[in-house]
């Protein structure tokens, strides 16, 4: 009989929270029935790349929080995780009052463990060994920046004459920087009781970026720079939905590789058997990604990481 990879985390410190809440408004009417998180980045679910990004730090053991009605599709798109040798649970965000509320509902699936926290519609492409080094976070939280056009659209790092970070501003109307803070968090254990502590905003929400102030305050916030070769995007727009999705097919057309391929990510990271991926190109119903996952299978070498995620 074949042995099955045991599907707990590689990362013994983190489990995985995936927030696939919000309404979508900015992308009404496409998302009056269909939840943001759900609509196709090119050839795939949205979902599907924030996703991959923490299978691809080694993640196994996932949350999903979404709105009551959002969950039933999403659960069906992804079910249990096990074909992809990944545990998903699934929560429900009841009353959607901010991002940092996801590590009140999660306390009991953390019990006491390290979060990363992944925006739903966060993609990110490029070598993640900044990613998987922040991951081995024993105390505190780390962070990352990246230079963008429009920092009043995200939460943004002030720093000092020394280039120290001294604060972070959730929007501001006036920028101090241009380097935004992207949808992935990696925190201790003490995020739960500092979420308790934590006072929501003035617009009633659990803000993030006071949750990474409650670190820095402590000196145990750590800021790691995504470089200007990496690429990140949020998909939370009719033009960054379409940007992203012409992204991703640029480069899957230019390189014949996929991005955010739950199944060849199983695969490479050893959460499943050759004999099990085999099973899974059985269940794909499109000729060409059926096609893609036998070479994948076929291919002697793996595919090189940097062709991830
Ligand atoms: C949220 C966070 C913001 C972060 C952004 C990343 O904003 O509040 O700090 O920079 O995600 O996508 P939202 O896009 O939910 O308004």
């Amino acid at each position: 009989m074949e042995m099955l990879p045991t599907p707990h985390s590689d990362c013994m410190t983190q489990k995985g929270i995936l927030l696939a809440g919000g309404s979508g408004t900015r992308l009404d009417p496409l998302t009056r029935v269909v939840c943001k998180q759900l609509l196709p980045v090119y050839d795939k679910p949205m979902i599907y790349y924030p996703l991959s990004t923490l299978m691809l730090g080694g993640l196994r053991d996932i949350m999903i929080v979404s709105t009551p009605q959002d969950l039933p599709p999403l659960q069906a798109l992804l079910g249990d995780g096990a074909p992809l040798g990944i545990r998903l649970t699934y929560a429900e965000q009841a009353h959607p009052s901010g991002i940092a509320q996801a590590f009140l509902i999660a306390e009991e699936f953390l019990a006491g463990q390290g979060a990363t926290l992944i925006l739903g519609d966060n993609l990110f492409y490029g070598p993640l060994d900044t990613f998987r080094h922040a991951l081995r976070l024993e105390r505190g939280a780390s962070i990352f920046g990246c230079h963008v056009a429009d920092p009043g659209r995200f939460g943004v790092v002030e720093f000092d004459a020394a280039g120290r970070v001294v604060n972070l501003v959730e929007k501001p109307s006036h920028p101090s920087s241009s380097c935004a803070v992207p949808g992935l968090y990696v925190y201790d254990g003490t995020v739960v009781e500092r979420v308790k502590r934590q006072q929501p905003s003035a617009r009633g929400e659990f803000e993030i970026t006071d949750l990474n102030r409650s670190y820095l305050r402590d000196g145990q916030l750590e800021l790691r720079l995504l470089g200007r070769g990496f690429g990140w995007m949020d998909a939370g727009t009719p033009e960054s939905l379409l940007e992203a999705g012409n992204f991703i097919a640029t480069i899957e057309r230019r390189q014949n590789l996929k991005v955010a391929c739950l199944e060849e990510v199983a695969l490479n990271r050893g959460f499943i058997t050759p004999a099990q991926f085999e099973k899974l190109i059985a269940t794909a119903r499109n000729p060409d990604y059926r096609r893609y996952l036998e070479i994948v299978l076929a291919s002697t070498s793996p595919v090189p990481p940097t062709a991830s995620p």
